[in-house]
């Protein structure tokens, strides 16, 4: 999960904006990708400056990248975040496509368990409507019978491949992931109800209404979104 590729400057820009939000004696949620990777380095510059936070992670490649930058960790069962920075696949209307890093389940936990959530994009993630595929995390015995529901749903489902290793991609909590291709998403609300009535999708990718602050990294600077 490093911070190199295509908008790294936007990218970081959003990430240091959000950590300047970030107040002392706080537990953050640390997200997952290659934003969220760069806001907690920025969050452990700051611990290097005297800053006193803990941080929640969503996944095992967040916490690594949390203990190589020197950022306390703390977990659910003791500590609730006061505010969670997390990064996004697409972005539209306030509401957010997540999961491009398998780990949306318990970003999800994380995220909304935050008093204020602040996402962290590049500006290639804003889009008028969110139309990319909807990761669904499934019990690995359910994936062929929700790929049927998805289809009933007059979706396209393609079970995630892994890379480096034979095989599907199987999340840090065991399961499978199933990208539904469901077009544009009109109603994001509703069609979070419907995947989330799926039986054996244990999350699905959708994030309605969650977002505190958007922070979009632009060549510029940063335009910060308030839904
Ligand atoms: C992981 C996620 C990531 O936040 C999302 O994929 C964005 O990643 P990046 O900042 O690398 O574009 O949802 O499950």
């Amino acid at each position: 999960m490093t911070e190199s590729g295509a908008n790294e400057g936007q990218k970081r820009r959003a990430a240091e904006s959000a950590v300047a939000a970030v107040e002392d004696g706080t537990v953050v949620g640390l997200g997952t990708g290659s934003t969220a990777a760069a806001a907690i380095r920025a969050l452990g510059r700051r611990v290097a400056d005297g800053l006193d936070v803990r941080g929640v992670p969503t996944s095992h490649a967040a916490r690594r990248v949390a203990r190589d930058a020197g950022v306390p960790l703390t977990t659910l069962a003791d500590a609730t975040p006061d505010v969670a920075i997390d990064g996004a696949d697409q972005v539209a209307d306030g509401d957010l496509l997540k999961g491009g890093g398998a780990a949306h389940t318990r970003e999800k936990v994380v995220d909304t368990a935050a008093d204020r959530f602040l996402v962290v994009v590049d500006a290639s993630k804003r889009v008028d409507v969110l139309d990319a595929p909807v990761p669904l995390e499934v019990l690995a015995d359910a994936a062929p019978v929700v790929e049927d529901r998805v289809g009933d749903l007059g979706g396209t489902p393609e079970l995630r491949a892994a890379e480096r290793k034979d095989g599907p991609v199987v999340t840090d909590n065991g399961n499978l992931v199933v990208d539904a291709d469901l077009g544009r998403i009109d109603d994001p609300e509703a069609l979070a109800a419907s995947l989330s009535a799926l039986p054996g999708v244990v999350e699905h990718g959708l994030f309605v209404g969650v977002a505190y602050e958007i922070h979009v990294g632009t060549d510029e600077g940063v335009e910060v979104l308030e839904p």
